[in-house]
């Protein structure tokens, strides 16, 4: 292939801009013309193609967000909307698409590779939420993020004597709140792969038990409830002086880490070297280590499995 373009898309996520600065720089470093797609899928439509060079992406692994912006776009749902896509592929000469994104990006790349056009995944989301590789890219840095605010919150809430509740992102996934909680040593950690009672929360907090714990945490993923609604529950049920924090927004942005910069660079030039051998269709992740490929719709159908012995095992050292 001659010609590449790539592009991300749905929720931001940091190291995005360390896998573009990848593709576009391993591309061009391989003899390829490399265009950088603005706003995701609707930038195919609106025919926002830019024609990337080695210095358009200088001064990017640091940053947090996606030079590129990025879009959810309805009309690419549509057979109109993908046929607009490939004409204005096919206009400037591009042979392969790369897309960082999450697994709904997966699919609009699976209906290009399905109307014949070679397309890549990267999984781009804070949320790590697909199945198929072990870590997407943001989701080390997110964690980073969080875990400073929980640092933070456990300062006050020691000193007053309090509970708090802090509620992560991550979707119908429980992980952001799982590996934070782990790490963060908060002594509750609800998530929507595990449901707990109410009672359940209470006697795990160790506040008003056998522990003598004066203050604690409650890790609550945003797929498993709202901290508002908790937090009324624990005030009606309990004595306890319980606070409540939505991180929101700040888990998505910031500079990306030490691991999300390695990740976006292997991933990208991973992506590049498949289309230069003229392979599209896949997804590329990260495996026991490895990087490595698979199928986009294998990929894309495996269901993930919640790390359950994790989870137990943050319950424990957190008494
Ligand atoms: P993420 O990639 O983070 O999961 P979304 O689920 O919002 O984010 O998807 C991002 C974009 O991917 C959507 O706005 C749409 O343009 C495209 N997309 C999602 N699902 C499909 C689909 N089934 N067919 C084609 N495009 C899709
Ligand atoms: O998928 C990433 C994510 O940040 C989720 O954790 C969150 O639920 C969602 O995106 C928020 O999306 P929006 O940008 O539409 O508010």
């Amino acid at each position: 292939m001659n010609k590449i373009a790539v592009l991300t898309s749905g929720g931001d996520a940091p190291g995005m801009n360390a896998a573009i600065r990848a593709v576009v720089r391993y591309g061009i470093g391989v003899g390829m013309e490399v265009f950088g797609v603005e706003r995701g899928f609707q930038g195919l439509i609106n025919d926002a193609f830019i024609p990337m060079t080695m210095r358009s992406v200088s001064d990017i692994i640091q940053r947090g967000g996606t030079i590129l912006k990025t879009a959810r776009c309805l009309e690419f749902k549509t057979e109109e909307g993908q046929q607009k896509a490939i004409e204005n592929l096919k206009k400037h000469g591009v042979e392969g698409l790369i897309v960082i994104g999450g697994d709904g990006s997966f699919m609009g790349a699976k209906a290009l590779t399905d109307r014949g056009f070679p397309s890549i995944g990267i999984p781009g989301t804070i949320d790590n939420d697909l199945a198929y590789t072990d870590f997407t890219l943001g989701f080390d840095t997110a964690c980073n993020t969080i875990l400073d605010a929980i640092n933070k919150i456990r300062d006050t809430m020691s000193s007053h004597e309090r509970v708090s509740i802090i509620e992560v992102m991550g979707r119908n996934c429980g992980d952001l709140a799982l590996y934070c909680g782990l790490c963060g040593g908060a002594e509750v950690i609800v998530v929507p792969e595990h449901p707990m009672s109410i009672d359940e929360i209470i006697k795990c907090l160790g506040c008003n038990g056998e522990n003598n714990k004066t203050s604690g945490i409650i890790v609550l993923a945003e797929g498993a409830g709202r901290a508002s609604e908790l937090k009324e529950e624990l005030l009606k049920r309990t004595d306890l002086a319980v606070k409540s924090t939505v991180l929101g927004y700040q888990q998505r942005g910031g500079s990306p880490s030490y691991r999300d910069r390695f990740l976006g660079t292997c991933f990208g030039v991973h992506a590049v070297k498949l289309l230069a051998m003229g392979v599209g269709n896949r997804i590329v992740g990260i495996k026991e280590n490895r990087i490595y490929d698979m199928d986009i719709i294998q990929g894309c159908a495996m269901k993930k499995k919640f790390d359950l012995d994790l989870y137990k095992m943050a319950q424990v050292v957190s008494r």
